[in-house]
């Protein structure tokens, strides 16, 4: 997307505004499926959480994707975008046995990551077909908040409880259909992919009648020029290699199934904000944007480096900011950017804010959302209002006269 058309639509919708570039959602999704054409059967099952507005999965749909969902709000958000229920595949962490029942009497795929809940559905289910997720206990991911197959990770069925996990099949007599593994986000070096991978061959060999292998997802993708991102095409070339002699040694074509947020809506993502104040004090310049944690907490809750720049003014002369937000507390989008001369009014345009993003936003200090934009075919569609205030008072009880004094009793 050019810094014009973005530019416009912050004009036409106001700002803050998120806006999303479907073609490239597309493109990211076919160098995906590219990139494992060797495969005889690939899945890709985008992960909603990385960006839920109904109108994204139903651009995925149309793609071709499956979906990866962990609420049964993302199973029943993927059932009114269009998904058929077998393309959906539900991987909660910690829910009850109530929220994967529904799930599954949706007709959803389950993936279960621990024997508590599996041993409890597959005495009540044992004719429904589950996948179960292993933690192969590898330290991966771009830093501890999203490493999530490491040993002392909540995720997944451990490698080591293998034994414990097949009496629980072998006496419930459950199916179990898929393998999944997830190790974290933001993976730099395929090895890591390629080494957890063994595990997960190693671990399947002990089921019968898998249909699929789930890889998970954690492709980096660039944040700034010069980052590195994963090698999807090399990690194609050597996964469908391995893949496809391991479905030949186990005597049946399996599906090979991914389910990528970041990689297929990261990159597509812009937030734009506008500059309210330039403040200079004695060590730094300041350019605070009417927005803050509360719509794009990355920076803040991760350390993430949104790359950001000046689309009022992309040929003035660069100067150092630092850019911060309008919650009441330390709230950095960057420091010691260099950026081109900002004044109060300005537009300024975050990188790679489709994923994690605005489904991480929140009314904090009673700020409205923003509004989400979706860009497509040279055309800007509104796909989210920006809310108002009924929106901060919806659910809230205005309990009448809760506070109010007591009378005092007349004694006569
Ligand atoms: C189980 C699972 N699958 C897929 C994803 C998507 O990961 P990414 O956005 O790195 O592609 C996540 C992210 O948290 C996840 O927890």
């Amino acid at each position: 997307m050019n810094s014009q058309n973005l530019l416009k639509i912050s004009r036409q919708f106001g700002a803050p505004v998120y806006v999303y570039d479907a073609e490239k959602i597309a493109s990211q999704y076919q160098r995906l499926t590219n990139a494992f054409q060797g495969v005889g059967s690939l899945r890709l099952n985008y992960a909603a959480k990385a960006l839920s507005n109904i109108s994204i999965l139903r651009l995925m749909n149309q793609l071709g994707s499956g979906l990866d969902t962990v609420s049964i709000q993302e199973v029943k958000l993927g059932l009114m975008a269009g998904f058929k229920p077998e393309s959906i595949i539900f991987t909660p962490n910690g829910v009850s046995l109530e929220e994967i029942e529904e799930a599954s009497a949706l007709g959803v795929q389950i993936n279960i990551d621990n024997l508590s809940v599996l041993e409890q559905f597959g005495s009540k289910h044992p004719d429904v077909p589950v996948c179960i997720r292993i933690n192969p206990h590898v330290m991966a991911g771009g830093n501890s908040k999203i490493s999530v197959g490491h040993i002392d990770s909540k995720f997944g069925i451990s490698i080591h409880q293998i034994p414990h996990l097949l009496r629980i099949v072998d006496l419930t007599k459950m199916n179990i259909n898929g393998i999944h593994m997830h190790t974290g986000s933001d993976i730099l070096d395929i090895d890591v992919f390629l080494y957890a991978s063994e595990i997960l061959f190693e671990t399947a060999k002990n089921f019968k009648n898998l249909e699929f292998i789930d890889f998970g997802s954690g492709f980096k993708v660039p944040y700034k020029k010069g980052d590195i991102e994963t090698n999807i095409e090399e990690l194609g070339k050597k996964l469908t290699t391995r893949f496809n002699q391991f479905c030949e040694d186990y005597g049946k074509e399996l599906t090979l199934a991914f389910e990528p947020g970041k990689f297929l809506v990261s990159e597509a993502g812009y937030f734009l904000a506008k500059v309210n104040v330039v403040k200079q004090t004695t060590s730094t310049v300041f350019a605070s944007v009417d927005s803050g944690f509360n719509h794009l907490i990355r920076p803040m809750l991760y350390g993430s480096s949104h790359e950001i720049s000046n689309i009022s003014n992309p040929k003035g002369r660069e100067r150092y900011y630092s850019v911060v937000g309008y919650i009441c507390e330390t709230d950095t989008f960057g420091s010691n950017r260099r950026i081109n001369e900002i004044s109060e009014g300005d537009i300024l345009c975050f990188k790679n804010a489709g994923a994690y993003c605005f489904t991480m936003s929140s009314n904090y200090n009673s700020r409205f959302r923003p509004a989400e934009v979706l860009w497509h075919q040279g055309k800007a569609h509104l796909i989210r209002e920006r809310e108002t205030f009924d929106d901060i008072l919806r659910n809230q009880v205005d309990v009448k006269n809760l506070f109010e004094t007591p009378k005092a009793e007349v004694i006569k």
